[in-house]
């Protein structure tokens, strides 16, 4: 199993020189031509109390002039970001106006599971769901996307996405930048695939349902290379991985580092510089960037790639954003930083502690599952024995509606331990936020010492979760891989939390 252990350091340095070279030459100059990042509009529920977000199909020009065919939620590619504050109780109207039913889940919301949205909540068209949002977690980046049966990798990529910022009113206490669109920036990562006439196309081929389906061009809230202005101050990046299936290795061209101040499910207790962010299909990272200087800088992702031979190598490694420089291991341009002396500069320095409540600690576990992520699933013998290509499941097993695979018992913590084959896949876990014990035999790395609901499993992962919401047999929690596709070819299961 360990030509599935990939080696991001050596990938690292030898890449550093040659991104150094392209970025002052390839992209630079065309920078001035890219198009002003917008964020996307925000729904304030701190007051209101309610939101609506109403899924309809439409058109969206990534290239002007050439519409491409796209969802969206109150638009016609992504949704609002949706503002809720903890401790408040907040009614979502979620109205399904799309010619096929659609489930809507709250990625990350830690709720019972009658309002999850998960596959069992389809919303019939025309229809229109209601469901009571009690906001009982620490601030967070967070997001809503469909999760209907089979469809999900379509439908969201389709555009059917969108952010949710949990708050707690404390961010000036704290010292971090909280102007939304100014110094607070949601970017949703997504890649996508566009046809020779310039529109967004999803025509997954056989390589694409084994390695997910990966663009070759990247959008940033749905706008297709832009730049950003930014004050001349520390800029706070809220970043979703909101991609089917690709895996990015974030870095500024400049090596300017990020202070991770955020994972998945809220803040670490204080900053973790990094010069490099990894980030999986559904992982979240907020980070704070520093612009003060006033030079622009330019975020790229280095290529995630699998190591070893055998299958692996059969398969291959997804291919490359444009703009990546040759070889495997090529950082691409994905979104331009141009500090801005008229932007108000709030922030001028990185606070030293975030969260000084103590790191929350959780029970011993009480029990302890296994997991294991396979890819052609098959007869005895497992994938050597014959199996199905393109068969995906866990332990085994394809997903089933009508198989509740786990029962947990409500407010007991379990370590789970899991395992992936064939290539690395990012688990999520519905109804709960854990901690990662160990990755591939060793501490965490440091994109993963906070609270996660998404992880990727190169190897093995063990976690440690409280199930502390309810979740019966009808309205039942899903855990799954990411990868949108693998997901719907049936690498998920469901629990029951009583
Ligand atoms: Cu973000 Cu079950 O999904
Ligand atoms: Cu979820
Ligand atoms: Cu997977």
């Amino acid at each position: 199993r360990n030509f599935i252990l990939g080696s991001t350091a050596a990938i690292a340095a030898s890449s550093g020189l040659l991104f150094a070279m392209r970025s002052s030459i390839a992209w630079w100059p065309n920078s001035g031509s890219r198009p002003r990042l917008s964020m996307p509009k925000l729904i304030d529920t701190t007051t209101a109390g309610a939101f609506t977000i109403t899924a309809r199909a439409g058109q969206t020009e990534f290239l002007s002039g050439v519409p491409s065919a796209t969802q969206g939620f109150n638009q016609t590619y992504l949704g609002p970001v949706v503002k809720v504050r903890t401790g408040t109780t907040v009614t979502a109207t979620v109205i399904n106006e799309l010619n096929d039913s659609l489930a809507v889940h709250w990625h990350g919301l830690v709720i019972p599971g009658d309002r999850d949205g998960g596959p069992h909540q389809a919303i019939k068209p025309g229809g229109t769901w209601k469901p009571r949002l009690d906001i009982d977690q620490p601030a967070a980046t967070v997001w809503y996307h469909a999760h209907t049966h089979d469809t999900t990798a379509p439908l969201v990529y389709s555009g059917l996405a969108g952010v949710m910022l949990i708050v707690d009113g404390k961010d000036n206490e704290r010292g971090l930048p909280s102007d939304y669109g100014i110094d607070d920036l949601v970017l949703v990562l997504q890649d996508r695939r566009f046809d020779a006439s310039g529109r967004m196309v999803y025509r997954p081929g056989m390589m694409d349902r084994m390695a997910g389906f990966h663009g070759d061009r990247m959008l940033v809230n749905g706008a297709l290379d832009p730049s950003a202005a930014v004050p001349r101050s520390v800029v706070r990046l809220r970043l979703i991985n909101g991609s089917n299936a690709r895996i990015y290795n974030l870095v500024f061209d400049d090596r300017r580092t990020m202070q991770l101040i955020a994972t998945d499910s809220g803040l670490l207790p204080r900053p973790v510089e990094l010069e490099r962010l990894r980030l999986a299909p559904g992982e979240r990272a907020e980070v704070l960037v520093d612009f003060s200087s006033g030079k622009p800088a330019m975020l790229s992702s280095e290529e995630y790639v699998l190591s070893g031979g055998g299958m692996m190598a059969m398969m291959g490694n997804p291919p490359s954003l444009s703009g990546a420089s040759a070889g495997n291991n090529g950082a691409a341009p994905i979104l331009a930083f141009e500090p801005a002396a008229d932007l108000p500069a709030k922030v001028t320095t990185i606070p030293a502690v975030l969260d000084d409540n103590p790191v929350q600690q959780l029970a011993p576990p009480a029990r302890s599952r296994f997991l294991s992520m396979d890819m052609m699933v098959g007869g005895p013998g497992g994938m050597m024995g014959g199996g199905m290509m393109g068969q995906m499941g866990i332990n085994g097993q394809p997903f089933s509606m009508e198989r509740i695979d786990q029962r947990i018992a409500r407010g007991s913590v379990e370590m789970w331990t899991v395992r992936s084959t064939m290539r690395p896949h990012p688990l999520h876990i519905h109804g709960v936020r854990f901690r990662i014990v160990s990755e591939n035999g060793q501490p965490p790395r440091m994109e993963n010492v906070g609270w996660k609901d998404t992880v990727l499993v190169e190897d093995e992962v063990e976690l440690l979760a409280e199930f502390t919401r309810p979740a019966a047999a009808d309205t039942p929690f899903m855990y799954h891989c990411h990868i949108l596709e693998h997901e719907d070819a049936g690498m998920m299961g469901q629990f029951v939390v009583a």
